[in-house]
């Protein structure tokens, strides 16, 4: 772990952030001080996912931020001693898969997540049931028993590839129907998705509020026509299948990332719109700051956004005082753990 920075470092790093006012950072550079001080004390990682809002994103370092496929791979070679997961249930919940002996604590066990939410163990075996034989994709936005009754599980990072592996020309992909539309659209011709009927499966609440017609809004608003070589439009795989269509690039919110990395890298971009969660476009602000972003910051996920630098904080400072820790705690039982672990080490196997 890298030499902790001080109180003026991180207030000038938290400004760098276009979201970020001169009083937040004075506000919070001394907790996210004391929360990397605390980290560094107890060998504690802290994994960040791509949404986190900047105060909470700056307390992990770069090796610990990403997607949910980066951010299992991370958790799956940790030598933390614990884990704190900055992210939603889900995430966690495969942390802790992965690492069972190791404490797994989340700033808020209540962050769910719209797809995880309303896709249970259950509707996976009616699915099965309905196509034996089929082999069960599921995306890693669902609980781990639900994960205990797939073949492999899959990230927005990984799927098409995961999929063109398994035996057969047919998959079931759970629980997200935009995603399977996009899936099934993308592997055309090569395998046949099958997914939950409407209502029966699950949607992103905060995906889905884009529509073709913001898309086509954004293209005249902030001039940024297709086909146009330094000015894009990325999705995530989550959108409808409509807006992925107009979109210049679709990927997990990683491949997003890299993706501009490597325009700016060549000086190939200077205007973007990212169609997903409005936080993650905060911290692509702060890192490209040759790039003019436009954001909705009215597509925020609810549930992501109950994972505050005030709850870390606590969570932290209960940490150093050997506080019991089981209000933050992630457990399952044993059983589902030994089960979901298959699909999630399958998923590493497969989606490297
Ligand atoms: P990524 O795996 O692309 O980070 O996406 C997770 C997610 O919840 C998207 O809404
Ligand atoms: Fe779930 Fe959507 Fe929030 Fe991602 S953005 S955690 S898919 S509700």
């Amino acid at each position: 772990m890298k030499e902790i920075p001080s109180i003026e470092e991180i207030k000038q790093h938290l400004e760098s952030y276009p979201s970020v006012t001169k009083a937040d950072a004075e506000l919070h550079a001394e907790r996210i001080r004391e929360i990397l001080e605390i980290k560094k004390k107890h060998n504690v990682v802290i994994l960040g996912h791509n949404y986190m809002e900047p105060l909470v994103f700056e307390c992990s370092e770069e090796q610990e931020r990403g997607d949910s496929y980066g951010l299992s791979e991370y958790a799956a070679r940790t030598d933390a001693d614990i884990i704190v997961f900055n992210g939603v249930r889900f995430m966690a919940e495969t942390a802790k898969v992965l690492n069972p002996e190791k404490k797994v604590l989340i700033a808020d066990r209540t962050a769910g997540c719209s797809l995880a939410d309303n896709f249970t163990a259950e509707n996976v075996k009616e699915l099965k049931q309905k196509h034996p034989g089929v082999p069960v994709m599921i995306y890693i936005n669902s609980y781990a028993d639900a994960k205990a009754e797939s073949d492999v599980v899959c990230t927005s990072a990984n799927a098409a590839k995961i999929a063109k592996k398994l035996p057969g020309n047919k998959v079931i992909f759970v629980p997200d129907i935009l995603f399977a539309q996009n899936l099934a659209e993308e592997l055309r011709g090569v395998k046949e998705i099958i997914y939950p009927e409407e209502g029966r499966g699950a949607i992103c609440e905060v995906h889905e509020k884009f529509s073709i017609e913001d898309i086509n809004a954004v293209r005249k608003s902030f001039e940024i026509p297709k086909g146009h070589p330094k000015r894009m439009i990325y999705a995530h795989w989550e959108c409808r299948p409509e807006v992925l269509r107009e979109a210049d690039f679709y990927g997990s919110t990683t491949q997003i990332r890299k993706d501009i990395a490597e325009r700016v890298s060549k000086g190939m971009l200077e205007k973007a719109f990212v169609a997903s969660e409005c936080e993650l476009t905060s911290n692509l602000a702060a890192e490209f700051p040759q790039v003019q972003f436009y954001t909705a910051c009215s597509v925020r996920c609810s549930h992501m956004a109950k994972i505050t630098i005030e709850k870390l904080h606590r969570l932290m400072k209960a940490i150093d005082s050997g506080e019991d820790l089981s209000e933050w705690e992630v457990a399952l039982p044993e059983e589902v753990i030994e089960k979901a672990r298959k699909p999630i080490e399958k998923m590493l196997e497969l989606g490297r």
